[in-house]
């Protein structure tokens, strides 16, 4: 066996095709930790990012998330730094969320604005086309089929060639399939948090990738003493391998990004694709994390 072959490698947690025809593999990694306090500004060590992102390919990471907002630009920029030309990596960015200081993300929706931040993204990356554009939310303030039609246009327009969705109901999905084919949806969702069951099965159905954001719920899934940790400690993984290669096994479609600005934990959470559940094993912790909800999401009396 060579070292090759002894590396953790996110292949391992299988493909799945965007839009039916883009194969990345599923296990991928969300770049919002790469950059300051509040996904403000540059990040405390560049170095460490940057190594973070080289490791990425070598680990048969080929599928990375990112956002025009997270920094703002300071994660399309160290990625595009670390990456660039993507020999077989695949970078989806978002727009529609404008950045007003850390931790503050007001949405904007106006399509000229959505058709400029795609532009912009597209030269930060230094891509002729951005395989995936997702918008980052639907804004209130603006008519729905206005922001699908910017999307529209970026596709017909060759800017991008395949769009998602982020934050949205089974409603949403069916209102912008009538303006554009949606290739990905990008919700909340992890073992503790249920919230978007519904979209997840008419994302299977459909044959949608459901990329679950906070899939380590924020790292507190990740941590010893979770709900995780006695069927970690008993496989001889880590809470977050266990997280990870249970979200995996809910879905064919789910395509977890995790994210860490740390190159042990990437390594960590990689080394998941190789972690099997038993049958037992995934339904006990699927009622764990189902009473975590219960708890979590009951109304106060
Ligand atoms: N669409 C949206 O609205 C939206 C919103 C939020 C996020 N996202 C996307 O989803 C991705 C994932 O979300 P997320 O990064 O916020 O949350 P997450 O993946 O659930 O958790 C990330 C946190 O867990 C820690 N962590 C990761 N691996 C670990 C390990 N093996 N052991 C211990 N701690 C570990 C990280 O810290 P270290 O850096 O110290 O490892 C970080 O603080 C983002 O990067 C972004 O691409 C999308």
């Amino acid at each position: 066996m060579t070292e090759q072959d002894k590396q953790p490698n996110a292949a391992h947690s299988g493909t799945f095709k965007l839009g039916g025809e883009l194969s990345v593999n599923r296990l991928g990694f969300g770049a919002m930790r790469i950059t300051g306090d509040g996904v403000w500004g540059e990040p405390n060590d560049v170095s460490g990012a940057l190594e973070t992102l080289r490791r990425l390919p070598e680990l048969g990471v080929n599928f990375i998330d990112t956002a025009d907002s997270y920094g703002p630009t300071v994660s399309e920029e160290l990625i595009r730094q670390a990456l660039h030309p993507y020999d077989q990596v695949i970078v989806a960015t978002k727009g529609g969320l404008t950045r007003t200081g850390p931790n503050v993300w007001p949405p904007c929706g106006r399509p000229e604005y959505l058709i400029q931040q795609a532009h912009l993204s597209r030269r930060r990356l230094g891509v002729e086309q951005i395989d995936l554009w997702q918008l980052h939310r639907i804004d209130k303030a603006v008519p729905a089929d206005e922001q699908f039609g910017a999307i529209r246009t970026l596709l017909d327009d060759g800017v991008i060639r395949f769009a998602g969705l982020s934050e949205v109901s089974v409603e949403d999905i069916e209102a912008a399939r009538k303006v554009f084919p949606v290739a990905t949806v990008q919700n909340l969702y992890n073992l503790v948090n249920r919230k978007s069951e519904a979209v997840l099965d008419y994302c299977a159905r459909e044959n949608i990738g459901f990329m679950p954001w906070f899939p380590l719920a924020s790292g507190s899934l990740a941590r010893d003493g979770s709900v995780l940790s006695d069927v970690a400690r008993r496989l001889n993984a880590s809470p977050s391998q266990v997280a990870l290669a249970w979200i995996l096994r809910r879905s064919p479609v789910m395509l977890p990004i995790p994210g860490t600005s740390k190159v042990k934990h990437l390594e960590e959470n990689v080394a998941a694709a190789d972690l099997h559940l038993s049958d037992e094993d995934f339904q006990a912790l699927d009622a764990v994390g189902q009473a975590e909800w219960a708890k979590t999401s009951a109304p106060e009396s």
